[in-house]
């Protein structure tokens, strides 16, 4: 556990510093000293074989769900990032839906003193946009900031009321922060549990309709031309959203946002089961309350456009959503089963597919997990570069491996991806410098 590494003949890529090439690695109390080829190990230092494998930043993760306080029995920050170590992450940053919501001095102070006790790599908490994340109230924003939030977001839950979004986008330009918006219009998605189409007509179940994003989408980058501030949209879902941030990136609008793993690699159909040849019966595997999440997996021709939008920098980073749930909240009916996927130890290897399909190539997938989040918190992380701390990311391309919950560090056991074939695999994970995973 010493913070004396060398990491030896891996394929080092940093897009940070456009590196690409067979070297070693050496940290020096948990610090990055130096990138060279054939690197004598100093004394006092381990060593980590590498070869074959893949060195890279610590992933960032600007997204995930780690439910304390209040929800320890879904997940606690402990038990997050041990999950989100094992998924090649160094850095997360904690949703503040949480019991009671992060939205005052005492609650974040109190996520930061149990992150700092309990997790191996470094948390930045989020608040809230408003009090109790009800809609009506803005949170005392500035104070938050001193405290160090990253962003404000009332995630779960839109911001409805648009003049709030405007008070909130005002008070956010001034604390050059983000506003961070989970968007669906509730009169569009009230009642719904998977996305509006055949599937949801084979199944009988309400949808939602892309509308239900695109709407809110439009109206939050309307109000970030009018006031200056940065509106980051959530777990984008659809074309028509990255048409729209698109246009508003083309004018100069302060808009960005993020996609996650499963929205990138997963239809609408899994929630009728695995395979989709047996609609008529249906499988025994339909209404998989483990593929109900919000947004929801939506159709073939926007999972393809999310990996366009990966390509052509439309989207900024990739994010997990990681939403931890137990058992009881999943199994009852579609209906009734609460949103969202445990992300954290499967979003890379699931990610690895597109890599390995040729969809995209490793090397931006790595960025959009490391340099480009790094650069939307204006930190100097997700970065090899000498002198910046040891958090490295080690993993094997090509080593397979079947997803199985019952392994997970995360509480969380909720995953559609159980049973699943995954090619690639975090091997370690170093935060700096001393190997926690
Ligand atoms: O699926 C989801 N789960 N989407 C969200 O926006 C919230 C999250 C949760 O907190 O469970
Ligand atoms: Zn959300």
């Amino acid at each position: 556990m010493t913070a004396n590494v060398l990491i030896k003949g891996g394929r080092i890529i940093d897009p940070s510093q456009s590196v690409d090439e067979i070297s070693d690695l050496l940290v020096t109390n948990g610090v990055i000293t130096e990138i060279k080829t054939s690197l004598d190990r100093p004394r006092n230092s381990e060593v980590f074989d590498a070869e074959g494998k893949i060195v890279c930043p610590g992933f960032i993760d600007l997204h995930c769900h780690l439910r304390e306080p209040g929800e320890e029995y879904k997940e606690t920050i402990e038990t997050g990032t041990a999950a989100a170590a094992a998924g090649g992450f160094t850095t997360v940053c904690a949703m503040p839906n949480t019991v009671p919501a992060m939205d005052n001095q005492s609650v974040v102070e109190y996520v930061l003193k149990k992150a700092k006790e309990t997790a191996q790599i470094r948390v930045l908490p989020i608040g809230c946009v408003t009090v109790g994340r009800k809609g009506k109230q803005l949170s005392e924003m500035s104070e938050l900031a001193e405290l160090g939030v990253i962003g404000f977001s009332d995630d779960g839950d839109p911001i409805e009321d648009s003049n709030i979004m405007r008070q909130a986008l005002s008070y956010s330009a001034g604390l050059k922060l983000p506003i961070i918006n989970h968007c669906e219009v509730p009169t569009l998605a009230h009642g719904a549990s998977m996305n509006e189409g055949w599937v949801s007509n084979r199944l009988g179940l309400k949808g939602m309709p892309n509308s239900a994003e695109e709407i809110m989408v439009a109206r939050d980058l309307s109000l970030a031309e009018l006031t200056g501030g940065h509106i980051h949209i959530a777990h984008v879902s659809t074309m028509g959203t990255l048409n729209l941030i698109k246009a508003a990136k083309a004018r100069g609008i302060r808009g960005t946002c993020e996609v996650t793993p499963h929205h990138l690699t997963l239809s609408e159909t899994l929630v009728m089961g695995p395979t989709e040849d047996s609609f008529v019966p249906l499988s025994r595997d339909a209404y998989n309350t483990n593929a109900k999440v919000n947004p929801p997996l939506r159709n073939q021709s926007d999972v393809r456009s999310m990996v366009e939008g990966l390509q052509n920098g439309t989207i900024d980073v990739i994010a997990t959503d990681h939403a931890p749930h137990n058992q009881v909240d999943k199994t009852t009916t579609f209906q009734d089963a609460a949103f969202g996927i445990s992300v954290l130890e499967t979003g890379f290897g699931s990610l690895m597919t597109l890599v390995d399909n040729g969809h995209i190539d490793v090397n931006t997938l790595i960025k959009k997990l490391t340099a480009d989040p790094a650069k939307l918190l204006g930190m100097d992380i997700g970065s090899l570069k000498k002198g910046n701390s040891a958090d490295i990311t080690v993993f094997d391309p090509s080593e397979t491996w079947i997803v199985n919950p019952q392994t997970f560090l995360s509480k969380g056991k909720n995953t559609p991806l159980e049973g699943t074939l995954l090619k690639g695999k975090i091997k370690a994970t170093f935060f700096k410098g001393r190997k926690i995973y």
